[in-house]
């Protein structure tokens, strides 16, 4: 099995398996308990919240454990929205996760305006743009650092300078960053940022937000007051646990390095084929991360291809996960490119330092017998 869809989720490591069964075995306090049970699970998770805050260039009272991204972003977007509720309006793009168009949507019911910014071909947002959408009554801006299925960044670091005399908030999802691009939040500039553990190799259904301090945040859970009074429920202390093992095993240089000869591999095997392709987005190094290559083969279906990958032993997507089940054409590709062949003869191949460049050459192989 060959499995290259890690923008969908990663393989947990051994070394996160263990901790998490160790924890569950051995720890089984509440963190809110003050007995000895209680404190040894609280030193767990204050200590996994250290090096997680560390990873971001954040303090640990700035990071609020949740459910995943998912949460993350629809904390952000609730809390940034009502922290002022004479401010009406909402600046995003049109290539957001559902998790952020969605809670957008919803804030559109409820009586705020949405401006959607476009992308161009490469998949980038631009500047201008978002200079000209700004308002008096914007409230906050939510763009996400880099897109799940064709893996452009975004320009975070350039909107917050924007934003540095404006009583404007900037939230940015950047559960598809972390962890290949180094983050710093002094240095991006974001009020709030929202990262998965699942995209890491750590365990699904955990992940954390940031939120920068002084920002004041409404929660979406009611309850015991855990995580500063704002993410109510016991934490999950064994995929906390397994998320800073995770990150305590990343070594983000050698991951870079491995994963750009991996898409170096795959784009220099694929030009000595025959295969009809081009790869959907920008290539320029500086505006797309090398984890995600977004390739249109031309004239070949995607769902076909899926499939007989699928039969092949290798695993890669069309579209993103998150809305599989349906294989519509992706809406980020309709966005770049206004063309629905396009978006369904496309397939996104996402790699993790597990991959080999054996198994990219496997890829080829098996594309040049059916993307032909
Ligand atoms: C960009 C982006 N944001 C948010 C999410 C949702 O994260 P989670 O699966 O942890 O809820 C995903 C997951 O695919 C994603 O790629």
């Amino acid at each position: 099995m060959i499995y290259l869809d890690n923008a969908a989720t990663t393989i947990p490591l051994p070394d996160v398996i263990s901790a998490m069964t160790d924890t569950m075995m051995n720890v089984y306090g509440n963190p809110s308990s003050t007995y000895q049970a209680g404190r040894q699970a609280k030193k767990i998770l204050d200590e996994s919240r250290t090096s997680l805050a560390i990873s971001i260039g954040a303090t640990s009272d700035e990071l609020i454990f949740t459910s995943g991204g998912t949460e993350s972003n629809n904390f952000a977007l609730h809390s940034l929205a009502y922290r002022d509720v004479t401010k009406k309006h909402i600046i995003t793009s049109i290539i957001e996760h559902p998790s952020v168009l969605n809670t957008v949507e919803e804030l559109e019911k409820k009586g705020f305006d949405v401006t959607y910014l476009p992308v161009d071909k490469s998949g980038v947002i631009s500047i201008q743009d978002v200079k000209n959408a700004i308002r008096p009554d914007t409230s906050f801006i939510s763009v996400m650092y880099v897109n799940n299925e064709v893996g452009t960044v975004q320009p975070i670091e350039q909107i917050a300078e924007l934003l540095k005399d404006k009583d404007i908030l900037l939230h940015t999802d950047a559960v598809q960053a972390y962890g290949i691009l180094p983050i710093d939040v002094k240095k991006l500039g974001a009020d709030m940022l929202s990262v998965s553990s699942h995209k890491v190799h750590g365990p699904r259904g955990t992940g954390f937000v940031f939120v920068k301090k002084g920002v004041r945040v409404q929660p979406l859970l009611h309850g015991g007051g855990q995580e500063q009074g704002v993410r109510s429920g016991t934490e999950n202390v064994a995929s906390i646990a397994g998320f800073a093992k995770a990150i305590s095993q990343l070594h983000l240089t050698d991951k870079q390095k491995h994963i750009v000869q991996l898409q170096e591999t795959l784009l220099s095997e694929l030009s000595k084929t025959e295969i009809d392709y081009e790869v959907n987005g920008s290539m320029e190094e500086t505006r797309k991360v090398p984890t995600i290559v977004n390739v249109w083969f031309k004239g070949i279906p995607a769902s076909k291809l899926l499939i007989q990958l699928d039969l092949s032993g290798i695993m890669v997507s069309a579209g993103s996960a998150c809305s599989a089940g349906s294989l519509k054409p992706s809406r980020i590709l309709l966005s770049m490119f206004q063309d629905e062949k396009r978006a369904s003869e496309s397939l996104r191949i996402s790699f993790s330092e597990m991959n080999t460049l054996e198994e990219i050459k496997t890829l080829v192989e098996t594309l040049k017998k059916y993307a032909v």
